[in-house]
């Protein structure tokens, strides 16, 4: 049965079209004291379709204006996929009337996945380019997600984008005319599936030296939970990325499922991604009725030295909250084993949209509950795991995968030894949590029939609840 609509989902402080389907975060960037934000979108339905451009802009990167459809399907090239957005200073593509342009580059998604450009001299109205496109294919089947970035090591553009089972990388002086550099990621892909949306970038890493990231959006079948984003640590000089801080096992972006097809913006130096707040596998089902779905908060990225090597590290810019902490439930006086008894803490919920903050010397279990019986748990285990537990958190039987184990249930290994700080934020269906100096997150959605009212920790350990300051 389809819960479709069964009460109002629309988070208060994330990002949502106002009537119809959103998916990938496209063209980030930063103009003047303007965040653009642009994504994949179908205006008719609640559902994946035709893909235009939707634009927002925000000055805070948490208040979103909608400004309507920036790109619609074109009949000769295709659908508008995902790409990137980027200020071309000195108007080197002689797009620009009298300024600096703001230039769209996207896929263009017809009988082949080809490269198109766009330009705006007001950053409002869009032409495509008329030599479109820019980057002609005709025999690979998966080639799109373009992601252009000013290339300072050869001073010119650079691109990079997915290619089946790899990046590949591109270079131009005008962002007309691009040449292949370089290519990574089929021997060194841990994950297998299709590469989408890659993004690459210098980062610090705590001893002083840069070091790149390359991020994937992995498409893996739907019994591996559809979508997935890894990050590989190296170099990039300037042609191409190598991967030279290698792991066993994949380096995963988010243990949860709904953070997909992340990238960062251009045109500042703060390293700021956004995702989508869903996944690929279940999303068009997703019970929000006419709107689907969301992105994320606004993430800064960092490096940081963990007891398990070097991690991306996620903050959130989130609304401010006041922290108030919750009370302790007494011990209880007829205990039989005292020593059994696992102190607990227990607190209402101020509404919709709140923080939690937990530190704890140990494993504990943080739930969410509603009045008609559902909670979404959040532990440490005894095992050093970050578990998230959505099985009883709303409905699921909208989607068999969004139900099955791998996605109800899932868990990361912790990066750091002893002690835990966790914070959640809370924004009515969508929950995002941190932890271990932002090195093991998870962003999941969930459906509670009713609102959660009441937060309970039990574990060695001291819980906050934090209130939306107005
Ligand atoms: C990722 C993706 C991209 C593509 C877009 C189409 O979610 O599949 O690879 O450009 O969505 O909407």
């Amino acid at each position: 049965m389809s819960t479709k609509g069964n009460r109002d989902f629309r988070p208060s402080m994330h990002f949502t079209p106002s009537y119809g389907w959103i998916n990938d975060p496209n063209g980030l960037t930063y103009d003047n004291g303007t965040w653009h934000l642009f994504a994949q979108h179908n205006p008719k339905e609640a559902v994946w379709g035709p893909m235009h451009w939707l634009h927002a802009t925000s000055t805070d990167l948490l208040h979103w204006k909608e400004h309507g459809i920036a790109m619609y399907p074109d009949e000769k090239l295709g659908m508008i996929y995902s790409g990137s957005a980027i200020i071309d200073k000195g108007n080197t593509s002689g797009l620009g009337d009298g300024c600096d342009p703001m230039v769209l580059m996207y896929t263009s998604h017809g009988a082949h996945e080809q490269q198109s450009i766009a330009y705006s001299n007001d950053r409002f109205h869009f032409t495509p380019y008329e030599g479109n496109p820019v980057i002609s294919n005709d025999d690979k089947r998966n080639f799109r997600d373009p992601k252009v970035f000013r290339n300072e090591i050869k001073d010119c553009w650079s691109m990079v984008l997915a290619a089946g089972d790899h990046a590949e990388f591109y270079a131009s002086k005008d962002l007309i005319h691009w040449t292949k550099t370089g290519e990574f990621g089929a021997a060194e892909n841990r994950l297998g599936g299709v590469f989408e949306c890659t993004d690459v970038f210098p980062l610090k890493a705590p001893d002083g030296s840069e070091v790149w990231v390359l991020i994937v959006s992995m498409a893996l079948r739907s019994q591996f939970g559809g979508g997935r984003m890894q990050y590989f640590l190296g170099t990039f000089d300037g042609d191409t990325f190598r991967e030279t801080i290698p792991t066993d096992h994949p380096r995963i972006l988010d243990s949860g499922y709904d953070n997909y097809a992340a990238v960062t913006y251009n045109g500042t130096d703060r390293r700021l991604m956004i995702g989508w707040g869903s996944s690929p596998s279940y999303a068009n089902q997703a019970p929000t009725g006419d709107f689907c779905c969301l992105m994320t908060y606004v993430r800064e990225l960092s490096l940081v030295e963990t007891d398990a090597g070097l991690q991306l590290s996620h903050s959130p810019i989130t609304p401010e909250f006041d922290l108030a902490e919750a009370a302790r439930k007494p011990m209880p006086t007829d205990l039989r084993f005292p020593w059994m008894y696992v102190p607990e803490a227990e607190g209402k919920l101020p509404g919709e949209l709140f923080s939690i903050h937990v530190e704890a010397e140990g494993p504990f279990t943080l739930s969410l509950f509603n009045d008609d019986g559902e909670h979404l748990d959040v532990s440490i285990n005894n095992e050093q795991k970050l578990v998230v537990d959505r099985i009883h958190a709303g409905a699921s039987d909208f989607s068999p995968v969004y139900a099955s184990g791998i996605c109800a249930v899932m868990s990361q290994n912790r990066t750091m030894r002893g002690p835990v700080k966790l914070d959640l934020y809370f924004d009515r269906m969508f929950a995002e949590m941190f932890t271990d100096n932002g090195t093991v997150i998870n962003s999941s959605m969930v459906f509670p029939k009713s609102p959660y009212t009441k937060a309970s920790m039990t574990g060695d350990g001291t819980m906050w609840i934090g209130t939306p300051r107005v």
